[in-house]
């Protein structure tokens, strides 16, 4: 009886660990940075509407949270070009996520705010 104690106890601490096999990638395969083909960095078609639908009631010409002004493409881009845009984005430590009080963007969301950015913001 203990040998069979022993036994179960064995296999239940390690073969059923090595059974899950799940990672994010095969959970949420469209999901991981690099399987985002259709994004094209184009600030009118991804970054706008993103911008408009998601940042600009809080963030606009009359009323601008935190200072940050996103109406407009070059206040868009002077926040891009500055770091600040994409780091909120990311969630990155030493700013404020945005947007505010809702779930972070998609990853190819997130890639087309990037390759966007790195093409050096163009009004495109
Ligand atoms: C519900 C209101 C709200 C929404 C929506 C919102 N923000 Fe903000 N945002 C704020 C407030 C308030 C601050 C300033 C206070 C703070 O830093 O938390 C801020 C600060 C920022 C900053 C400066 C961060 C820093 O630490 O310097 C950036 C950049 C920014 N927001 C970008 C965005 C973007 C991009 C979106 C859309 C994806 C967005 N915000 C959506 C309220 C909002």
């Amino acid at each position: 009886m203990t040998r069979l104690i022993l036994t179960l106890s064995l296999v239940i601490t390690f073969l059923l660990p090595s059974c899950y096999y799940d990672t994010e990638e095969e959970l949420y395969p469209a999901n991981n940075g690099n399987n985002c083909d259709s994004v094209q960095g184009s600030f009118s078609s991804e970054i706008l509407p993103v911008i408009n639908v998601q940042c600009r009631s809080c963030h606009n010409t009359s009323f601008s949270s935190g200072g940050v002004n996103l109406e407009g493409f070059t206040n868009i881009q002077n926040a891009a070009l500055n770091g600040k845009l994409i780091q909120s984005l990311r969630h990155e430590s030493g700013v404020s996520p945005m947007p505010q009080n809702s779930p972070k963007l998609d990853d190819c969301t997130l890639k087309a705010f990037e390759d966007w950015k790195n093409a050096g913001a163009p009004n495109n």
